[in-house]
């Protein structure tokens, strides 16, 4: 379950939240809501600043415990950093911080003031969604596969109110991301062995089951046999785990033609025949990424019953090597024709793509969007900050970045010139399956690109910004709040 939000006309002083939580600036001392904190408690606040107990460095807090003259037991005091360099990103860090220092407090509700502060070309609605969807962001705990904890009786954080008022469409807006952004990472951080294709087929089907309006189709290997994918079903012959094509449709506007979302689920990719080195492999149960984030952003869009037509298609195939394995210098026949010499079987994510890809094409789509954990090239290329977007049109390029500049879920442009096409040139083939030395992340993208001719569409490439890496890295969610936010545009 995701937080509760809500708003509160309280002021900090008398609220009886349990705790508070205030901005403080570097340069221009306290933030309204820190002064009159400060003045109902004697000048406190100011008194721990001076001593250096309370700092106002951004990305900083502070718990105060007990304030004289004030009802609520804590306040959460935290940094800003300088008032005159506070801006989107700054804010979505201070809100960030909030929600990780609140995450270890025993206590189940708080009471935040951050969404009082001015923020540079950015209205209430904006700062009510950041601040809840980041408190959402570290409020999230992974259990599923962790032994069950005895019930405890310290309280945990289940609902955040807000200052303000009138604020109910951006709450049902974050509850709704919060919402997809949890199903995306939930489904990105369970393990293989569970999260296979079956299993993304049926939450899919569980999707459908529990929003009206919301139908379910799941095509099986002889089905895909049929339509001719033998690129995605060459990728999934080495796998004991048949693959599915999960296809899920919303139909909240009329006869417009739909948004087609593609995702790349490949539920593990240990680099097939072209086995992947043993370091690190393990972060490859990720490689579904862009499949939960496209059925996230499509629950998003469900829960917010958005005004328009979607289409959510999702390639769910395992990579494995086995005796029946597909092969570098196979050539296989995908969906559109095309044939593809296979040069290396860990670039296999693009394979299931261009089939998923040309069978979105059956529904007429206005616009078709992927997003995919595709090459470790974008990573090279932008780190864990940016996804890669891809695209050959400049509108569509340009909202989508929009929408994730407005969401801090933000995507940097990378070119899909003709240049590039030539790297995926083969003797055997249309086209070759691996591009050459450099611009890995393009010649993915230019390889995706021969499979959507004709079509308004762009490619995210989230190899970098789906999960935090480590041992203890979770997936992030991303990029549902970019593509939540662009459906929601696409409504205004
Ligand atoms: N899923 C990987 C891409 C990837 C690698 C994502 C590391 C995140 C971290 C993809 O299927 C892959 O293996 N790509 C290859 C492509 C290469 C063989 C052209 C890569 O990036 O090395
Ligand atoms: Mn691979
Ligand atoms: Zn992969």
């Amino acid at each position: 379950m995701t937080l509760k939000f809500s708003q509160t006309l309280d002021q900090p002083e008398s609220s009886a939240s349990p705790c508070l939580v205030v901005g403080l600036f570097a340069d221009a001392g306290l933030s309204e809501a820190a002064a009159r904190l400060d003045r109902a408690s004697s000048g406190a606040i100011k008194r721990l600043l001076d001593s250096g107990d309370v700092t106002a460095k951004l990305g900083n807090s502070t718990l105060l415990f007990a304030l004289p003259g004030i009802k609520a037991e804590r306040v959460l005091v935290v940094g800003l950093g300088d008032k005159s360099r506070f801006d989107a990103a700054a804010f979505n860090r201070a809100a960030l911080e909030a929600g990780r220092a609140m995450k270890s407090l025993p206590v189940a509700s708080a009471a935040s003031w951050l969404t009082d502060l001015d923020v540079p070309e950015r209205d209430g609605a904006w700062k009510l969604r950041t601040a809840a969807l980041a408190a959402d962001l570290h409020a999230y705990r992974y259990t599923a596969t962790l032994k069950p904890k005895e019930k405890s009786k310290i309280a945990q954080l289940e609902s955040l109110a807000f200052a303000g008022d009138g604020g109910e469409r951006a709450l049902a807006e974050a509850a709704a991301m919060s919402n997809g952004v949890r199903f995306a990472r939930e489904l990105g951080n369970l393990p293989p062995n569970i999260c296979n294709p079956a299993y993304i087929a049926e939450q899919s089907k569980t999707i459908a089951a529990s929003h009206d309006g919301v139908s379910c189709e799941i095509l099986e290997r002889e089905d895909m046999e049929k339509l001719g994918m033998g690129s995605l079903l060459g990728v999934a012959r080495g796998s004991a785990n048949p693959p599915r094509l999960v296809v899920l449709r919303w139909n909240g506007g009329g006869e417009a033609k739909p948004y087609a979302l593609v995702g790349k689920g490949i539920t593990f990719d240990s680099g097939g025949i072209s086995l992947k080195p043993g370091a690190g492999m393990e972060e490859m149960k990720f490689d579904m990424c862009g499949a939960a984030g496209m059925l996230g952003t499509f629950l998003s869009a469900v829960e917010l019953a958005l005004p328009l037509n979607l289409v959510c298609i999702v390639a769910a195939v395992e990579n494995m090597p086995d005796g029946n394995a597909y092969r570098p210098s196979d050539v296989l026949t995908s969906m559109s024709g095309q044939t593809i010499e296979v040069l290396n079987t860990d670039a296999e994510g693009r394979l299931i793509l261009c089939d998923a890809l040309t069978y979105a094409q059956k529904f007429e789509p206005q616009v078709i969007i992927d997003a995919a954990t595709l090459t470790g090239a974008c990573v090279v290329a932008l780190g864990k900050h940016a996804s890669g977007l891809m695209t050959q049109d400049d509108e569509l390029a340009g909202e989508l970045l929009a929408a994730g500049n407005q969401t801090l879920d933000r995507a940097w442009r990378l070119p899909l010139w003709d240049d590039y096409q030539s790297a995926l040139d083969s003797a055997f083939a249309d086209v070759a399956n691996l591009g050459g030395k450099y611009g890995g992340a393009i010649t993915a993208g230019c390889f995706l690109s021969r499979f959507t001719t004709g079509y308004r569409w762009a490619h995210l490439d989230i190899a970098g910004t789906a999960w935090n890496e480590g041992r203890k890295g979770l997936a992030t969610g991303r990029p549902v709040p970019l593509l939540t936010q662009y459906l929601i545009d696409r409504c205004a």
